[in-house]
């Protein structure tokens, strides 16, 4: 193909085209190729084919950087996302798409040990909202179950791949699907009016829902039978996808790994934020509708570099979240909680076992990680966080002293590395644990069908983190993900024979529960599949849930009593009724 012209190689991919679809329309007993062409609602596209290193013989067929919506810019910017533009002819879907606007310091700089830089040899445009497909087969009657990833980056960064996804597709048979979606300044600013109604980029993702829904079945997919799952801020905006009316109907089951609405709960006032940010870009804010109109004529390079500016300034970051628009959302999701307003799909959610250790408590602690800290400092430490969240309430030293008893040292009290261990599971119990054990109450509470985890394995590949260090806050990445088996982008590294087990065993759990909403049943999966320890359905009588390992085992009840301290006891302490002010 290198050596043609570019106008030969064009009169080659119609005539291919013709013949491809002409096999196409007598069904797929003629077999698939390389190169193979799908028909989409917008035009067709044609994909290449990839494989793991333990699968040399299973070809998996990739289409990658397909747009979803139209390019949100000019007068869609900050606006719901459009219908695709359809093309002519063949468009070639064999590299990804741009990543969206962000700054790559937020995903890079993190110290994940991630064998890769994300972004790399990629471009960053605007122009971002495509999907790529891993599928084992092309065959239209195949209907695979379908796995749609919604990446995680705190709604600030991140990119739908690489590294791709045909681990899963190959290891487990199905047709996983992965998407760009806006970020940050382009993806969830809001004035709180219809000038910005803000949530473009969950618009974003059920957009991309309707797209699988359209198309998946060209693709070898099910589309009566699409899991969402995702990670962190993926995780996130799955669990508000189940609390949204624009969402329901669109998947059938869903994963949030790390991550629930109440992590990253809505702004119920973004306006003052939106106008900081504004005036940082050299914007006026006199009403939101000047602010509207300004924020559309700057670049999205500007508008990064408004942002980044005040967040380095601040030396913090500053978050931008979902709001209550009044069409992805009604209302509040705590009140739609409470009123059991629930996508009832089944929901297999959890946490890892130390959400907070190396990669999150840099964010805390200046100094060096492998000396721990000292109770003063802990003490510090936990007054600032309730200043941050109960800023003027009467009771806040009886809360700082209720959360620092309750994570002192259990038998060696003045140990440094004891006290910052201590204080990992502190930030990790009330930023993940207690969220999502919320939700995973009210969704059973509900009616919905729920499968809890909390994942302890620590993958083999950070040799320079204490071994203190247990599950972070991303290492389900490396093994749902089945970096161990693949063979690029990201670096080839020495995964040890845990490693690969894990993963495998991992990616098992996740794809049974997409094909039958049930993480231990295998049925209908390939007969190479692990046979797994059997998974309990949580429910609030019986509160189950897998310690994810090596060797998975069971357990019942999640750290109910720190639950009750970041559920119940806290929030009760810090609220303030109006006759005792
Ligand atoms: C970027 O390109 C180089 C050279 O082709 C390649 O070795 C590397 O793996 C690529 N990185 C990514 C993340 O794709
Ligand atoms: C992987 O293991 C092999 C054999 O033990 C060794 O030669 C090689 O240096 C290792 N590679 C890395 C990246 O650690």
């Amino acid at each position: 193909m290198t050596t043609l012209t570019k106008e030969t190689s064009r009169a080659n991919m119609f005539y291919l085209v013709a013949i491809l679809l002409f096999v196409s329309s007598y069904g797929a007993a003629n077999g698939q190729r390389d190169g193979s062409v799908v028909v989409t609602v917008s035009g067709q596209v044609r994909g290449t084919t990839t494989h793991t290193t333990d699968l040399p013989d299973k070809p998996i067929y990739t289409f990658l950087g397909i747009p979803y919506a139209a390019p949100p810019v000019g007068e869609l910017r900050y606006r719901p996302p459009q219908p695709a533009l359809p093309w002519e002819g063949v468009r070639e879907a064999v590299e990804y798409g741009s990543y969206c606007p962000q700054n790559l310091v937020f995903l890079n700089g993190i110290d994940l040990d991630f064998p890769m830089e994300f972004g790399e040899n990629m471009t960053m445009s605007e122009d971002c909202l495509t999907v790529n497909v891993f599928t084992p087969t092309v065959a239209e009657d195949a209907a695979l179950p379908v796995l749609l990833w919604i990446h995680g980056g705190t709604l600030i960064s991140g990119m739908g791949s690489p590294p791709g996804w045909e681990a899963l597709a190959a290891h487990q048979d199905v047709v996983v699907v992965s998407i760009n979606y806006r970020l940050g300044v382009l993806g969830f600013l809001s004035t709180g009016d219809e000038n910005m109604p803000g949530n473009y980029g969950l618009l974003d993702q059920v957009r991309a829902m309707e797209w699988v829904k359209e198309n998946i079945r060209n693709f070898g997919g099910d589309p009566e039978r699409v899991t969402l799952f995702g990670q962190s801020a993926g995780g996130v905006s799955i669990s508000y996808h189940l609390l949204s009316p624009l969402s329901k109907g669109l998947f059938q089951r869903a994963i949030s790994q790390s991550g629930t609405w109440k992590t990253f709960p809505v702004n119920p006032q973004p306006l003052p934020l939106t106008k900081i940010i504004a005036e940082a870009a050299g914007c006026v804010a006199v009403d939101t509708t000047t602010i509207a109109t300004c924020l559309k004529e700057k670049s999205a390079e500007e508008l990064l570099e408004s942002f980044d500016s005040l967040v380095f300034g601040l030396g913090q970051m500053l978050y931008l979240v979902p709001v209550v628009d009044g069409t992805f959302l009604s209302t509040d999701p705590a009140d739609l909680m409470k009123k059991g307003e629930i996508n009832t799909v089944d929901y297999l959610l959890g946490i890892n076992n130390q959400e907070v250790g190396w990669l999150g408590l840099s964010n805390f602690i200046k100094g060096d990680l492998r000396v721990g800290i000292s109770q003063e400092e802990f003490v510090k430490l936990v007054r600032t966080g309730t200043l941050m969240a109960y800023q003027g309430n009467p009771n806040l030293d009886e809360i700082v002293e209720t959360v620092v008893s309750e994570y002192k040292p259990p038998t060696t009290p003045d140990d440094p590395l004891a006290i910052l261990h201590q204080f990992s599971q502190m930030n990790g119990d009330s930023m993940m644990i207690g969220p999502t054990m919320l939700v995973a109450e009210k969704h059973a509470h509900a009616g919905t069908r729920v499968f809890l985890y909390e994942n302890q394995y620590r993958p083999s590949i950070h040799p320079n983190r204490p071994d203190w260090v247990g599950c972070d806050h991303g290492d389900d990445l490396f093994m749902i993900w089945g970096l161990p088996f693949l063979k690029g982008p990201v670096k080839v590294l020495n995964y040890t024979k845990e490693d690969k087990e894990f993963s495998l065993n991992m990616m098992a759990y996740w794809a049974n529960f997409a094909r039958t909403g049930d993480p231990s049943d295998s049925t209908g999966g390939p007969t190479d599949s692990p046979s797994l320890p059997t998974w309990p359905q949580y429910t609030p009588d019986n509160p189950v849930y897998m310690k994810l390992d090596v060797v998975p085992t069971t357990d019942v009840g999640l750290k109910p009593d720190k639950v009750k301290l970041w559920n119940e006891v806290i929030p009760q302490m810090g609220t303030v009724k109006k006759d005792e002010l």
